[in-house]
């Protein structure tokens, strides 16, 4: 797939059918996020896969879109590894960039993807559920699966509206 075709005609998929996602495939959409640009390639991003049902199911509960993550075969927890920080935006900016690879590695490999931000206001439960350290600060998860059905249309606003200048 061409990169700028990737770009554009990614969307945020929340159907999905119970078909599993292969380890190699989530492993690969992991490798992704981790080719993302970091400053000074501090490369601060941690990965858990969640795929064990019961675990689901209860992460399913600390969201307002539990019915994406029952749905979806696979999520994937993204943390911000705090030991490995040098300066707060830029760190969470290169977690940004990490977050758009992995959803551009699903699309590539045609899965479908969601990130779901909305699960942050109970991160450090979902900490507790996968038993991690205080250290890692859950920056987003993303529900993984073949997509039930494609979602693809979305809205965007013009160049015009958001370029500020042209000196
Ligand atoms: C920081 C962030 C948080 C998001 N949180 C959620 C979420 O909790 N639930 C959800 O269904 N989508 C979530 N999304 C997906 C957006 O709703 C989606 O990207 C946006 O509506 C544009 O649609 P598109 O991705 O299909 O182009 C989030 C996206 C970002 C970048």
């Amino acid at each position: 797939m061409d990169l700028l075709e990737g770009i554009y005609s990614r969307r945020s998929q929340r159907h999905f059918t119970e078909e599993p996602v292969g380890r190699e495939l989530l492993l690969e959409i992991i490798k992704a996020g981790t080719w993302a640009p970091s400053g000074l390639n501090n490369q601060p991003w941690r990965f858990v896969i969640v795929a064990d049902r019961p675990l689901r199911n209860r992460m399913a509960k600390l969201t307002k879109y539990s019915r994406i993550v029952y749905e979806a075969p696979a999520c994937l927890a993204v943390f911000l590894d705090r030991e490995a920080v040098y300066h707060e935006v830029k760190d969470h900016q290169a977690m940004g960039a990490c977050l758009q690879n992995m959803l551009l590695a699903a699309h590539a490999l045609g899965l479908g993807a969601v990130w779901l931000g909305e699960i942050l206001k109970n991160a450090v439960e979902i900490r507790g559920l996968l038993d991690l350290p205080e250290t890692l600060d859950l920056m987003a998860v993303i529900a993984v699966g073949h997509p039930s059905e494609w979602r693809r249309s979305s809205q965007r606003k013009d160049v015009s509206e958001v370029l500020l200048k042209e000196i």
